[in-house]
């Protein structure tokens, strides 16, 4: 990729002046600031409308940037990324004192990610200091995976809009907790657990991603919501459900009958799941701009990195509890 230094100049100068940025990633594009300085943290919180007991990952260029700002780099790091090298991965770790509190959540432990986008590569290297950046979409909302997502829910409102192009993986990061032992993950994402359990040399130990647990607070249940009331279920009952109504379709590989076709789209034409997951969100957003009343869609096969499509999209059809 060629990158526009003109560009990342010019993002680095409103980062170090206290501002923020949407960076691109291979994952979805990230709201950025500067994570040492607590006043540009509080303007992420702020624009994403964000609740403070939801911590924000530290995004570095490198294993070795990052510490400077956690306690040690546990074993079980260092072995998964002398394997995979940056990546769809985000690692919790003991914070050292140069993480502010604002960033964690109050949280011992901080979350460090190195992404592989050559763009977020070139801004990282630009700067000196690392970058809290969560998902750069509204709380609550489907994260963005183009420029002109961003644009469209966060655009006034961001000092530079760094377009990297579509963003290839497209699911959030898998996160693992790396305080403890075991191979723990806390969010399925972009990277497998097949591709994860061969990097670390051990099977994953605990998964842990429900909603109800305290140790990954912004994995609430309710989440990527596109505008419109998604169903995720039984392919054949919800068809049956919804046919007579205006309803939208977000099927796989081959459309389902009878549903107009106009209101239908394919993850993945091509059968490759990796393709359903770099489509996933910007169809969600499609749909829920259609003239539909609700968006249908149904569980994918739970490997690789259809276990983390299923995961989003029941998150996406999960209901308030009020
Ligand atoms: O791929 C990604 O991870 C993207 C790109 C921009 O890097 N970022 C992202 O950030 O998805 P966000 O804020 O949308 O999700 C971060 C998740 C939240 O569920 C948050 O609760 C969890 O990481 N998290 C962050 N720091 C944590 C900590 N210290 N302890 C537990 N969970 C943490
Ligand atoms: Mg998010």
């Amino acid at each position: 990729m060629l990158i526009d230094k003109q560009a990342i100049a010019q993002a680095a100068d409103c980062l170090k002046r206290g501002l923020t940025v949407a960076m691109p990633t291979e994952t979805v594009y990230g709201l950025a600031a500067n994570a040492l300085d607590t006043r540009a943290v509080a303007r992420i919180f702020e624009i994403k409308n964000r609740p403070h007991f939801d911590p924000l990952i530290v995004h570095v260029r490198s294993l070795e940037a990052a510490s400077p700002f956690v306690k040690e780099i546990p074993a079980l790091v260092k072995q998964i990324y002398s394997q995979l090298g940056s990546g769809p991965i985000t690692y919790l770790m003991s914070k050292s004192a140069r993480i502010p509190d604002l960033v964690t959540a109050g949280h011992t432990t901080v979350a460090i990610r190195i992404p592989a986008h050559p763009m977020a590569q070139a801004l990282l290297k630009t700067i000196d200091f690392p970058l809290a950046a969560p998902s750069a979409n509204p709380f609550g909302f489907t994260s963005p995976t183009t420029a002109a997502h961003v644009a469209s829910q966060l655009g006034t409102q961001i000092c530079y809009l760094l377009d990297g192009g579509p963003c290839e993986v497209g699911l959030e990061s898998t996160i693992i907790d790396a305080t403890a032992p075991g191979l723990r993950v806390l969010r399925l994402g972009g990277l497998s657990l097949e591709l994860l359990e061969k990097a670390a040399g051990m099977a994953v130990t605990e998964l842990q991603t429900s909603s109800s647990n305290p140790s990954a607070p912004g994995m609430l249940s309710q989440h990527y919501n596109p505008g419109k009331t998604v169903y995720f279920g039984d392919e054949a009952s919800l068809v049956k459900q919804f046919s007579g109504s205006r309803t939208g379709v977000l099927a796989f590989d081959k459309l389902v009958e009878g549903i107009s076709p106009e209101n239908q789209r394919l993850l993945a034409p091509d059968g490759r799941m990796e393709t359903a997951a770099a489509r996933l969100f910007g169809l969600l957003r499609e749909l829920g701009q259609l003239p539909v009343d609700q968006i249908i869609c149904f569980p994918l096969p739970d490997t690789g990195l259809g276990r983390a499509i299923n995961d989003r999209l029941q998150r996406a059809a999960a209901r308030p509890l009020h």
